[in-house]
């Protein structure tokens, strides 16, 4: 049996997500911090506030073979949930498999609304009055699995991908503690 309150958090950057899923555990334990790329900024931070890090880059390990190194980090400590959190590379089907339902990501949109990348922009260019955050479940289709949570963020007549982008990223701060704190009660 895992134990989903055991939380692994994967970051490939700044890792202001993962920060405030670390100030906001509450039902969770952070266990592991792992990232693909061992320059993220995330990491000192992490490593500083003495929580166990994993970090190796990708570059030239197949795409299996690298999941199958981060998978076997992440059962070394008994994880039981893992939260992408700017992980910035697609996982394999293997992992996902492996990990099926114990996968969440937080994306910066209302999803179904603007799957992958520049969803700001996007937003703004669709005209949007609305945009926001949504936490799911990671499934082999790339931000399509369940909803477990949304934020609602008014567009203003004078945003920018930038200004958008803030406000988002404040509001993803605030879902993402909140909706993790439940679902690993589930
Ligand atoms: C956030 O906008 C998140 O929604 C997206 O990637 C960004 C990560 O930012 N998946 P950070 O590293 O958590 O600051």
């Amino acid at each position: 049996m895992r134990d989903s309150k055991r939380v692994a958090i994967l970051i490939s950057g700044r890792g202001s997500n993962m920060r405030a899923l670390v100030e906001g555990a509450l039902g969770y334990e952070v266990v592991l911090v792992a990232s693909n790329k061992p320059q993220a900024a995330g990491l000192e931070w992490a490593r500083e506030g003495g929580l166990a890090t994993w970090a190796k880059d990708s570059k030239g390990i197949g795409k299996e073979d690298y999941d199958r190194l981060l998978s076997d980090a992440l059962e070394g400590q008994q994880v039981g949930t893992i939260a992408l959190a700017g992980f910035m590379r697609i996982l394999s089907s293997w992992f996902v498999e492996r990990w099926a339902g114990r996968i969440v990501n937080i994306h910066p949109s209302l999803l179904p609304k603007h799957r992958g990348l520049d969803t700001h922009a996007r937003a703004l260019e669709a005209g949007n009055s609305v945009s926001g955050c949504s936490v799911h479940i990671v499934t082999e289709e790339l931000d399509a699995g369940e909803v477990l949570g949304q934020a609602e963020v008014p567009i203003e007549p004078r945003d920018t991908p930038a200004t958008l982008e803030q406000r988002v990223l404040a509001a993803e701060h605030r879902l993402y503690p909140q909706v993790l704190n439940e679902f690993v009660l589930r």
